[in-house]
């Protein structure tokens, strides 16, 4: 690895105190069966940073944000999320946890089958249980205008453009208020201009809401535009992590082989 992130947990040490860090991860391994995945991944993201994790694909980058959101769980290591020991917390704990982490998957996974209102109060229905129409109406309209889709709250997701559809799963990650967003491949599938235009809406977000946020990402203009740091995973596990002029005058062989394929 390049630049090394610390190396300083250990089972006693490990839930912080004083650190500034919202998610800090050592150690984590996963495998499939047969498939080992994750083979001792260290992550740390500070608060307010948007951190950019790169990697081939198949390398284990979505495996490794549904581990913070305990979507898989991993075979061995730690996970630290607002304080809180991931791997060791009740049904009930891990519920409280989730409404504060956002979670924008790699397809931007609308229901086909309700409007973009209904997509939208469905977490605020089972998440947060409101129910009271007026307040429904309130947080939908606010989280569409953030995203600018007002006009699109009685249309239907097959109705939108792909990255009419990305913004809106932006819009209902965001209706829950998160302190952290984990965005897989946001930009994925989208022309440069409407990537950009996520990208934008991402730095927004961050700086409105004062989130902290991961960002998966195959798209090095995406990386450049919203990285304060990058990590960039190989077979599971780090091999850099730095910023992105770092990255960009790296010498590293593997590295270099993946930033001239987008002339970096
Ligand atoms: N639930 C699962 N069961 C079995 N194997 C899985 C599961 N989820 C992921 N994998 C395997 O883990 C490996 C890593 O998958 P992952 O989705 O994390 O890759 P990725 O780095 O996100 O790739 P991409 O850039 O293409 O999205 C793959 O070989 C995948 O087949
Ligand atoms: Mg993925």
């Amino acid at each position: 690895m390049e630049r090394s992130t610390q190396h300083t947990a250990t089972s006693t040490s490990f839930l912080s105190s004083g650190s500034d860090a919202v998610i800090r991860i050592r150690n984590l391994h996963k495998s499939f069966e047969e498939t080992t995945v994750l083979r001792g991944v260290d992550l740390d993201l500070k608060k307010e940073e948007n951190l950019v994790v790169l990697g081939r694909s198949g390398t284990g980058k979505s495996v490794l944000i549904k581990c913070i959101v305990g979507l898989i769980t991993p075979d061995k290591g730690q996970i630290e999320v607002l304080g809180e020991d991931v791997l060791n917390l009740d049904a009930k704990a891990m519920n409280t946890l989730r409404r504060k982490v956002g979670f924008s998957f790699q397809l931007s996974a609308l229901y086909d089958s309700m409007t973009i209102r209904e997509n939208l109060e469905f977490p605020l229905k089972r998440n947060l249980g409101i129910y009271d129409r007026k307040e429904l109406n309130h947080r939908v309209e606010q989280a569409l205008e953030e995203v600018g889709l007002a006009q699109a709250i009685d249309q239907w997701p097959a109705d939108l453009s792909g990255g009419q559809k990305k913004r809106i799963g932006v819009a209902r990650t965001l209706i829950l208020n998160p302190e952290i967003m984990l965005y897989d491949e946001p930009t994925a599938g989208l022309d440069p201009i409407t990537s950009e235009e996520i990208n934008e809406l991402i730095l927004e977000v961050q700086k409105r809401h004062g989130t902290s946020s991961i960002i998966i990402t195959h798209d090095l203009t995406c990386a450049r535009t919203i990285a304060n740091r990058l990590i960039f995973l190989h077979k599971g596990q780090n091999h850099f992590d730095g910023s992105f002029e770092e990255l960009s005058n790296t010498k590293d062989p593997l590295l270099r082989t993946f930033l001239d394929y987008y002339n970096i």
